[in-house]
């Protein structure tokens, strides 16, 4: 039997409605499986918390979730915080703390879903990895001059060699597992001057490494033309921290919208614990209605699994998913349907059960 522990952090508005059904996926995965148990602790740091404590975690957060052998979230955000003070004390730290400086996201049109490319291709199969701890996400920089009419604020990006070496090696070595053997390197080297142009040495110098991977270098306004014109052609893509989280909500648009989707924050090395997470926020349009899509979590779970190094189950979860999206029936609002959040992710669970008395 394996024991894997696993800190839940809801959050804010969809979070814990979406997280709920994650929890009972976990469960089935432990009916299912047999040999695998989830220790689960529940962490209620969220902006309610910030409006108690004057802070989103407590100080010794990071030191309590570093034992963790994983973390989902859920969505951070509500409207009584300043969106950069919940992410810059929840999101963020955690990121950078635990060296998850991968983020990657898959873009994978599933069976069941019509696109709004549906008349162009069928083929939508690649995977982002946004660089996750540096670039233009930097708290280096400030203001000057304030509250005068010369104020002036400087923010300022960030690029290492250790950052992108480890960023496009990653992205290299996933190239060499994939199908089309390819990898686009997102960039903006005819517009920035330092740090693109940096950026594109260093992953020219790591890409000689890997001679079986054909190589695009694409600016990043021509290459988010290309993930609607042309989505079949890409594999890999890679950015920086601002390009790969623009991108990835173009490529959930083109992929049935981002009620579905999942991703992950990666440390490779496993030092620390990895967070998954959808990719949308804590929607509080809709929070509370019960309405919310749980797929991106879920599917953002089937991560998790992957990273744990259960494949099997992280497809049973791919499968399983798809299976609800074939059969139309029951979808939440958000992909045409008028089912509700539980309705949807018991759904799942019963194709999960039904598909691993196949597979399992
Ligand atoms: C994401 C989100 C976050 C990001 C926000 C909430 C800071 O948009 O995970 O894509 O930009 O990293
Ligand atoms: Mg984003």
């Amino acid at each position: 039997m394996k024991h894997y522990s696993i800190a839940v952090i809801p959050g804010d508005g969809i979070g814990p409605e979406v997280m709920s059904e994650g929890l009972k996926v976990l469960k089935v995965i432990e009916e299912i499986h047999g040999g695998v148990r989830f220790n689960k602790d529940s962490f209620e740091w969220n902006c309610d918390y910030y409006l108690k404590h004057g802070k989103m975690m407590p100080d010794n957060a990071l030191g309590i979730l570093k034992d963790y052998d994983s973390i989902l979230l859920g969505a951070i955000g509500a409207e009584s915080v300043p969106d950069h003070i919940s992410v810059w004390e929840l999101i963020l730290p955690i990121r950078r703390a635990f060296q998850q400086y991968i983020n990657l996201r898959p873009i994978k049109l599933l069976r069941g879903i019509e696109g709004p490319l549906r008349n162009k291709t069928n083929n939508i199969d690649f995977v982002v990895i946004r660089e996750n701890t540096e670039g233009e996400y930097t708290n280096i920089g400030g203001r000057l001059h304030q509250n005068t009419p010369y104020e002036l604020a400087v923010q300022n990006n960030v690029f290492t060699r250790y950052g992108i070496e480890r960023v496009i090696n990653y992205a290299y070595s996933l190239a060499e597992k994939r199908r089309k053997k390819r990898l686009t390197v997102a960039t903006k080297s005819n517009g920035i001057y330092h740090t693109m142009p940096y950026w594109d040495e260093i992953a020219k110098e790591v890409g000689q490494k890997y001679p079986k991977i054909k190589t695009d270098y694409c600016h990043i306004d021509a290459l988010s033309a290309y993930f609607v014109t042309k989505p079949e052609y890409f594999d890999v893509v890679v950015g920086s921290n601002l390009f790969g989280d623009i991108l990835t909500d173009l490529g959930a648009a083109i992929v049935g919208g981002l009620g579905i989707a999942p991703s992950g924050n990666i440390n490779p090395e496993k030092n620390f614990p990895s967070m998954f997470e959808p990719i949308h926020g804590s929607a509080p349009d809709i929070a509370g209605k019960g309405i919310s899509n749980p797929i991106a979590l879920i599917w953002s779970i089937g991560l998790m699994m992957e990273h744990l190094n259960f494949k099997n189950i992280a497809d049973l979860i791919v499968k399983s998913i798809e299976e609800v999206l074939v059969a139309r029936t029951v979808l939440t609002p958000d992909l045409g349907g008028n089912a509700s959040t539980v309705e949807v992710g018991d759904q799942i669970i019963e194709e999960m059960i039904k598909l691993s008395v196949k597979s399992f």
